[in-house]
């Protein structure tokens, strides 16, 4: 069912593409549905250039015939869909469950209307629940994550089959379990100041819109309008 749930949420995203445009290509499991559709459109005539936002992707988007472009060719993405570990109603987002949140956070900050693909069971409250991934340089990362203690979290280091979990930009991840985070702009900045951190999954103001794949069909999230 939850696959069902992805399917739809990352489906639906697609049909915001539209020929010509320059499209910033997520990471995951539900975006996977949004890449997959844009590979049939791509076969239908659909004329895009797919930004993606790490090398699994990259390699998903090739095989479905989707052409690629270099951030660095690209000033301005027109869209870009990614997915997410956790949402708020204020849109604000944790992510990174995938490692690839410093690529995805450059893309989502390119883009001029980022859109986000999740299954209900992602829209939360408060962010926290997820634990919280920072990527971080190798140099003096036990350093680092005693500094990113200090903050309040369990810090703990991310591992693949028996190994540290690399990047793709050869970096490594921390997963801070904070629990509720009450103020997560706050917590960005304190986060963004420590020496070794490269980038973190906290995902605030940055998105535009956010599909949600639930049992009944679809319900989207738009950032509020200013109402003055
Ligand atoms: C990748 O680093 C993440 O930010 C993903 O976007 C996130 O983990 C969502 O992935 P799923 O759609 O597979 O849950």
């Amino acid at each position: 069912m939850i696959e069902e749930l992805k399917r739809r949420a990352g489906e639906k995203a697609a049909e915001y593409v539209k020929d010509g445009m320059v499209v910033g290509l997520g990471t995951g499991s539900t975006v996977k549905y949004t890449i997959l559709k844009l590979g049939e459109m791509v076969k239908d005539g659909l004329d895009i250039i797919g930004i993606p936002t790490s090398i699994a992707t990259e390699k998903l988007a090739r095989e479905v015939g989707i052409k690629l472009g270099d951030i660095n060719d690209y000033d301005v993405i027109d869209i870009t869909i990614d997915g997410a570990d956790e949402v708020d109603r204020e849109l604000n987002l944790i992510k990174g469950g995938g490692g690839a949140l410093l690529r995805e956070k450059m893309i989502a900050h390119a883009s001029k209307y980022e859109v986000i693909v999740v299954d209900e069971r992602k829209v939360k409250e408060f962010l926290g629940a997820f634990p919280l991934p920072v990527e971080v340089v190798k140099f003096g990362y036990r350093r680092t994550m005693r500094v990113l203690e200090s903050l309040g979290c369990e810090a703990k280091l991310r591992m693949k089959e028996g190994n540290i979990y690399i990047t793709d930009n050869e970096n490594y991840i921390v997963d801070c379990k904070f629990g509720v985070i009450k103020s997560p702009a706050e917590l960005e900045r304190e986060i963004d100041n420590i020496p070794g951190v490269v980038e973190i999954g906290l995902f605030i103001n940055l998105v535009n819109e956010v599909i949600i794949g639930k049992k009944e069909g679809i319900e989207i999230m738009k950032k509020r309008s200013n109402p003055l």
